[in-house]
Formats: structure tokens, sequence, C-alpha cells
């Protein structure tokens, strides 16, 4: 009996792993982080398979429903939204799991980050322009930011960012970023990507709380900020330039 953690990806019920969806069609107990899970996956349990909504749950209750599923000798699959390694929640229950003995296994997803790009039709990294990208979020309810990890902190080294989990406080986050990227700066929220009730916002630093507010997102949202976001005149990267040698197309593509 093993406990399948498993990314169920941003929204679109066809963006979770062909691993993903075989392991959902074996196990007997599904449980569901509700509030982002498409319902429409949980088609995919075998008929009788006990199907629970985690949403309502605490972690105690989560653990106990786990505990009972492997007494019985049964598979389980726990799905949450995009990525397993980014704000799921998963750490503690990993480490339940580890004290009380119960094998697990990750299946990874599709992060949201990357659905929002996707939907953008974007590059986050550009040569000469920006080479990394932040995942970062606001402090919230549930969790603090540490010391450390400020806004500020981030936004010095000029980066991409995806910011997540704040789109309710998009004043703050423009006030904490325009000293650094400056007013113009090219910024995307991109609500619910990949999802049928996607919807796509640019503008820049100055216009685009103003943007958020009039169209009324409140939740599920990222946003994306950094020249890369509409920069048009970066470099070429060299890997794929006639004179580059490298190991798969040596002397730079000529026979
Ligand atoms: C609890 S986190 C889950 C992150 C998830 N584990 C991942 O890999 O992307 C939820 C936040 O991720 C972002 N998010 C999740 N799904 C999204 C989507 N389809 N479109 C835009 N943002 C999304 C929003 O910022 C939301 O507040």
């Amino acid at each position: 009996m093993t406990v399948h953690f498993i990314g169920a990806g941003p929204g679109a019920v066809d963006l979770i792993t062909l691993r993903g969806r075989e392991l959902i069609g074996a196990c007997q107990v599904c449980l569901y982080a509700g509030s982002l899970v498409p319902k429409a996956m949980l088609g995919w349990c075998p008929p009788g398979a006990r199907i629970i909504d985690t949403a309502p749950l605490d972690l105690d209750a989560i653990v106990a429903e786990i505990e009972a599923a492997h007494a019985a000798g049964k598979d389980i699959a726990r799905l949450h939204s995009g990525d397993i390694s980014i704000w799921s929640a998963t750490g503690e229950q990993m480490r339940r799991l580890g004290q009380l003995g119960i094998p697990y296994e990750i299946t990874p997803g599709v992060p949201a980050f990357a659905a929002a790009a996707a939907a953008l039709k974007r590059e986050l990294t550009l040569p000469g322009v920006a080479q990394s990208l932040v995942l970062t979020r606001t402090s919230g309810r549930a969790s603090a930011m540490p010391d450390k990890e400020k806004l500020a902190t981030f936004a010095a080294s000029g980066a991409t960012l995806a910011i997540h989990l704040s789109i309710h406080v998009i004043e703050q986050v423009v006030e904490e970023l325009t000293p650094f990227y400056g007013a113009d700066c090219p910024v995307a929220i991109v609500f619910r990507a990949s999802w049928p009730e996607e919807r796509i916002l640019r503008g820049r630093l100055s216009d685009i709380a103003d943007q958020v507010r009039a169209a009324e997102l409140e939740r599920t949202a990222l946003i994306l900020v950094g020249p890369a976001l509409a920069a048009e005149d970066f470099s070429e990267s060299a890997l794929y330039s006639t004179g580059y040698d490298r190991r798969f197309r040596p002397r730079g593509g000529q026979a």
C-alpha cells in the first residue's frame, strides 16, 4: 500500500501527467484538495473508490483517512493542484507518514507559473534580460514570510518574479517593487491559467493595480513582473547559432 502524492496541474484536465492519471485510476482511495483540483479528474477513480474533498478537513483528519486506508491495504491517490513541490502543504503530510512508517511516492505536476507563461506565450528567461525566475509570495494568514524573504530582496536582482497568493494585495506588491523595477516595468496577471475562465491582464507597475480592481480578480491568479514579459530586443541564445559547437551539433551544425 502506498500514498501517491500527485500534482494535478494548473486546472485544465489534460494538463496532468500520464502517470498521475494512471495512478488515479489504480487507487481505491482518492483524497483531493477541492478548491483547485478539477472535479473531472475524479471520474478516473475506479468504481466504488472512496473519494474525499480534504478542503474542510484538518491535518489530523486527513492523516486518519490515510491510516484507515493503509490498514485496509488500499493505495491512495492524494491530489494537489499544480506541482507538489510548492505551496501544497504536503511537507507536513509526508513528515507524518514518515513518522507512521507509511510509504509514499510523488508524481510531479505542471505548476501554475508554467501554465501562466504558456497563456502569455512568453519565455520568462531571456538572454541578457533575465536569467532567473523567482517563485515567491507575500505573507498570508496561514504562512508568514521568513524575515529574509522580502519582495524587495528578490526585486533587487531584477529577475522575473512569479508572485503567488498575492493578488488581493496587488497595491502592496506594486509599492514594494516600483523602486526597483520602475513604474514602466511590464506586469502580467494570469487568472486561472488553463481553466475555461482564464483571464489575462497586461500592463505596467503604474497601472496594473487599477486593472486588477476593475476586473475584480481576488483569487487564483499569478502576478508576473519583470522586463522579460515584454522585451523584444533581447539577444538570441548562442545555443542554436550556426557558429556554436556543442555535443549534439558539432562544428556549428555543418556536416
Ligand atoms: C496554494 S498555491 C498552489 C501552487 C501550486 N502547487 C503550483 O504548483 O502552482 C495557490 C496559488 O497558486 C497560484 N495558482 C494556482 N493555480 C493557478 C492557475 N491555474 N492560474 C493562476 N494562478 C494559479 C495562485 O497564485 C494561487 O493563489
